[in-house]
């Protein structure tokens, strides 16, 4: 790729036809707005209200828009006497008077690098019982330059999903530095804890809480694709103190966006705390063509005075519904052959496989990476991506096949596919070297030796989507898809973009990939998929919605899924996420199985290589979590009881929304003294049978209180001694209201 190629390929400005640059020509303002521009009504007051919160917004007599708090719904709204500072401002924009971190900043085309947002004109949409929009229009006081704001409130699940939409009537291109989602202040309080998760492959979702001072703390990715293997744009602001599951101010953000992002917050001199998120800037300055808008995607929040597991609950809620595909569903138990297989398989090995699948309980058999390419066979990660074709020496009969041989046995069929990628040892690299993304006289950087595709080039676009209509629209038998991503971008090159667009790879790539993933659903409504990008790169709700779960990690040991799972579920509900029961780590099986049943449980074993014991204790554990646990885990209500950063166990407890059930799990990490484990959530004047599962066959309780009924305050005022002490046993308890 060479500099000359950069500029020989620009592309026609009209052929910009990303799902983003949504044309919207329904605007209060169109062309030569500036000169009908009128202010809208100052003293106003903007509520943005859930059930259980709402966040108040106010034009002052300068016409900005400011915030004058987001918190309980029946929390007084004060307002102010004069003109807030503008430390207030709601969305601020950059180069006029505000100092601080901006949520927006502009060069126009004249070469003005201020804006200044007046406010237009709000209205307010009900969508359905459940949902609001509102729509607040700002213009900048000179230019045509145009600021919606846009909230969904959500009202039963309490969460707010705020984004801008920008875009302007300026006679040449605006580029825009930075475009944040939302800016919110949150509420003042004397201290500030954050809390996010980090990590890195294998070692996703490590929970870390610290006290914010005066300055920025930015969490960010800047690697575009698989974008998340380090940080995901997820994160809890706890008030006053550190956070606590069932007490306490707690506000909780979470960024649908899969590529880099930024989330930046800002302690100012008079300690109040403003948080921005949305797209990552940095590289990514955007060239916006007038009467085009630029969207950025939601940011949602949910704000609540009881804790952190109030906010992880409402998530769970709203994702259910909102968030992810058919998230009211049963997810099938699967049965992947990676751990067990690698790229090391043939047609007769999986064929075997299926019966085993079966005979442990599985609905659903998955056949991982390995399975394409001929001239450049897929038989390590060193080959074949991009040569989608089904190896003809590993599987002479094709996919389809299998599909029936799957089907005869019992079992649905499901397939890997990662169709992003490309190997440079590949037919699809030969043909095509100038579709991975790369920087010209540079040497290319390898990622699991391969290269990025780069799906701002339509063709690229449309080779990816082919994949996935050759792999599912050719195998109408498969029911099932696990869409992987393993590379990241280090540099961040198009020969596709002209030079003035090149920072525009890493957001259109987004949007790309959210257009065939759409396609995807439209097209295969019936296929279940699997988002995982090498473990967790991609655990975020832009992504999550066109997915029924993702893989939380390459790590299956359960020691450390306790640790990983408990990250994610301040995020995500248990649905989401794939719990795959493996032999990583050679924890004791009941422990495996245990930690596994607390999400959507699957296995990734080879069943020839279970003892007979083995076998019955996997299948007894699926048969149990199909019949009774995935009723009331996924659905259910999260408490997290006790967590594995605080102590040697971790214990959690998943409620029936109507509260006649509930499921209680207890991880025991190190030895300890067994003492009561309080549940929470329960119907205190109910009464519930306490029962152990998921014990090895004939073995009885050691649970004190097995079989006994007991009232529902009783359980959470004076819990339930578990019967595990040592390391890594564990219980998985039911509780059945009578
Ligand atoms: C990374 C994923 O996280 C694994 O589960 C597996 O699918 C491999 N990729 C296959 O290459």
């Amino acid at each position: 790729m060479t500099a000359s190629f950069l500029c020989n390929r620009r592309r026609l400005e009209g052929a910009l036809t990303l799902p983003a640059l949504i044309f919207l020509s329904s605007l209060a303002t169109g062309p030569g707005a500036e000169a009908g521009f009128t202010p809208g009504s100052t003293n106003a007051v903007i509520t943005i209200a859930t059930a259980h919160s709402a966040l108040n917004l106010w034009v002052a007599s300068d016409q900005r828009l400011y915030q004058l708090g987001y918190g309980a719904a029946d929390a007084p709204v004060v307002i102010p006497e004069k003109t807030p500072v503008r430390e207030l401002e709601f969305y601020p924009p950059a180069g006029n008077g505000f100092i601080l971190e901006p949520a927006l900043q502009a060069t126009h085309a004249d070469g003005n690098t201020s804006t200044d947002l007046i406010f237009v004109k709000q209205s307010e949409t009900v969508a359905d019982k459940n949902i609001r929009l509102t729509r607040i229009e700002l213009k900048d006081g000179f230019y045509p330059f145009f600021v919606t704001l846009c909230f969904k409130a959500y009202q039963q699940q309490d969460v707010i999903e705020q984004w801008a939409e920008i875009r302007h009537d300026e006679s040449r291109p605006v580029t825009l530095y930075r475009f944040a989602s939302t800016g919110l202040v949150v509420p003042k309080a004397d201290e500030y804890w954050l809390t996010q998760l980090h990590g890195d492959w294998a070692d996703e979702a490590q929970l870390v809480e610290e006290k914010l001072t005066s300055g920025i703390k930015v969490l960010d990715s800047k690697i575009g694709v698989r974008a998340l293997q380090f940080r995901t744009p997820s994160f809890l602001i706890a008030l006053d103190h550190q956070a606590e599951e069932e007490r306490g101010r707690v506000l909780g953000g979470s960024l649908e966006w899969s590529g880099s992002f930024q989330l930046a917050f800002e302690v100012d001199m008079k300690n109040r705390l403003r948080a921005l998120g949305g797209i990552n800037p940095f590289g990514s300055q955007y060239r916006l063509v007038p009467e085009k808008t630029f969207v950025t995607p939601g940011l949602l929040w949910s704000w609540s005075d009881q804790g952190k597991g109030q906010v992880s609950r409402n998530f769970h809620r709203w994702a259910r519904l909102y968030g992810m595909r058919d998230g009211d569903k049963p997810r099938p138990v699967l049965l992947n052959n990676w751990e067990a297989t690698g790229f090391n398989f043939n047609e007769a090995r999986i064929v075997a496989l299926f019966d085993g699948a079966r005979s442990l309980g599985a609905d659903t058999f998955l056949l991982d990476d390995g399975w394409f390419g001929n001239r450049h066979p897929r038989n390590d990660d060193k080959a074949g991506l991009g040569d989608w074709q089904v190896n003809t020496n590993k599987l002479p009969h094709g996919l389809s096949y299998l599909a029936e041989e799957a089907k005869k046995r019992g079992v649905d069929f499901g397939i890997w596919i990662e169709p992003e990628m490309v190997n440079p040892v590949s037919d699809l690299f030969e043909q095509h070297p100038d579709w991975a993304i790369g920087q010209p006289h540079r040497q290319p950087i390898l990622g699991r030796n391969q290269r990025v595709l780069d799906l701002s080039r339509p063709e690229v676009r449309e080779f990816s989507w082919k994949v996935i209509q050759d792999t599912l629209g050719g195998n109408p038998g498969i029911r099932y898809v696990k869409w992987d991503c393993n590379c990241y971008v280090t540099q961040p090159g198009s020969s596709w973009l002209g030079p003035e667009e090149q920072t525009h790879l890493l957001i259109d790539y987004q949007h790309s990939l959210y257009e065939i993933m759409g396609r995807m659903v439209t097209n295969y409504p019936h296929v279940m998929a699997m988002l995982c990008s090498g473990g967790a790169g991609r655990a975020d709700y832009g992504a999550l919605k066109y997915f029924h779960s993702f893989w939380p990690s390459d790590n299956t040991d359960p020691a450390r899924r306790v640790f990983i799972q408990w990250g994610f579920s301040h995020f995500f509900p248990a649905g989401a996420l794939a719990d795959h029961v493996t032999r990583m780590g050679h924890r004791p099986l009941k422990f495996t199985l245990d930690v596994a049943m607390s999400g959507a449980l699957g296995l990734d074993l080879d069943v020839s290589k279970l003892t007979t014991e083995e076998r019955k204790m996997i299948a007894h554990a699926v048969s149990l979590y199909k019949r009774d646990l995935r009723e009331v885990v996924p659905p259910g209500d999260l408490y997290r009881l006790e967590s594995p950063y605080h102590g040697p166990r971790a214990a959690l407890c998943f409620v029936a929304p109507d509260r006649s059930r509930a499921v209680l799990f207890i991880y025991q990490l190190k030895a300890g003294e067994g003492d009561a484990v309080k549940l929470a959530g329960l119907d205190p004047q109910k009464r519930y049978r306490v029962h152990e599962v998921n014990l090895p066959e004939g073995a009885p309780s050691q649970l004190a209180l097995e079989g006994k009924e007991i009232e529902g305050s009783v359980l959470m005022g004076d819990g339930l001694v578990p019967p595990v002490r040592s390391e890594y046993t564990s219980a998985a308890i039911e509780l059945r209201g009578e």
